[in-house]
């Protein structure tokens, strides 16, 4: 699905990246575990386009997209809820879902807009009766449902989230990875950003450790949680919630 090699990145001399290399898997969750500051962000804004590599090489369905512009891969289906993305509170709901379209499909009709609009109501129908509303009146995990519809508008297949679950109560993460668990079921391709592996772990099936900007540990979920039970890689960034 998506291959990334040697990738490195560096913000003036600010090593951001530093050789990654990994093979994302086709219709899993993917998980990027790393404290603040390891490159995970980095490494999904290079994915989308945002950032510009200085090296190496991303190849999506085969094809090599580390030089063409973020909407061209939006329309080749590479979805991305960037870190932190916020609500426009005293916007509608259905102006928030235009406003998300426009930034990520800025030459569509407005038809096209309203027809993918429609098929969202359909999928979440919260959505649909509160789309007059505005959209700092929804419960927490309907406006996160509503972040990552924007996302959802332009049907892409690989879905990248920046840490989704920063700041919500439990509860809500649970309704935000029951929606990503659903999308997988679906056929798509998810990747997640966490801090707390013990949290990403929940939902991945595959996950990748990175630490300054390097891949230290990659593997299935099951590897990943004996690395989280074992003392001897007690390290901060693991965490210590119970899997
Ligand atoms: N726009 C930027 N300019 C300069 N340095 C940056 C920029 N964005 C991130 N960095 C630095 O790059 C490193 C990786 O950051 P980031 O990818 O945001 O990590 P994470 O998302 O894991 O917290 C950090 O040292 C951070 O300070
Ligand atoms: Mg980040």
């Amino acid at each position: 699905m998506l291959e990334i090699k040697n990738l490195q990145v560096n913000y003036g001399p600010i090593n951001a990246l530093k050789e990654v290399t990994m093979t994302i898997e086709k219709n899993k969750i993917n998980a990027i575990i790393g404290v603040n500051g390891a490159g995970k962000s980095t490494l999904l804004n290079t994915i989308s386009g945002l950032v510009d590599p200085d090296q190496g090489e991303i190849s999506y369905k085969g094809r090599q997209i580390q030089n063409i512009p973020v909407e061209k891969r939006v329309k080749l289906g590479i979805g991305h809820v960037m870190e932190g993305r916020r609500l426009f509170k005293d916007q509608s709901v259905h102006d928030n879902l235009l406003i998300g379209f426009y930034f990520r499909n800025p030459k569509e009709k407005r038809r096209n807009a309203l027809l993918k609009i429609n098929e969202i109501y359909k999928q979440f129908p919260i959505l649909g009766n509160k789309q007059n509303q505005m959209a700092g009146t929804l419960s927490g995990g309907q406006q996160q449902i509503l972040i990552i519809s924007a996302a959802l508008l332009s049907e892409p297949d690989l879905l990248l989230l920046d840490e989704p679950s920063l700041g919500l109560a439990p509860i809500i993460i649970d309704e935000v990875y029951q929606l990503l668990e659903e999308l997988k079921s679906k056929g798509m391709t998810i990747i997640i950003s966490e801090q707390m592996a013990a949290l990403a772990l929940r939902i991945s099936d595959v996950g990748y450790i990175l630490e300054r900007g390097q891949v230290v540990k990659k593997g299935d979920r099951s590897y990943l949680k004996s690395l989280l039970d074992s003392d001897g890689l007690s390290s901060v960034y693991l965490g210590k919630a119970k899997v």
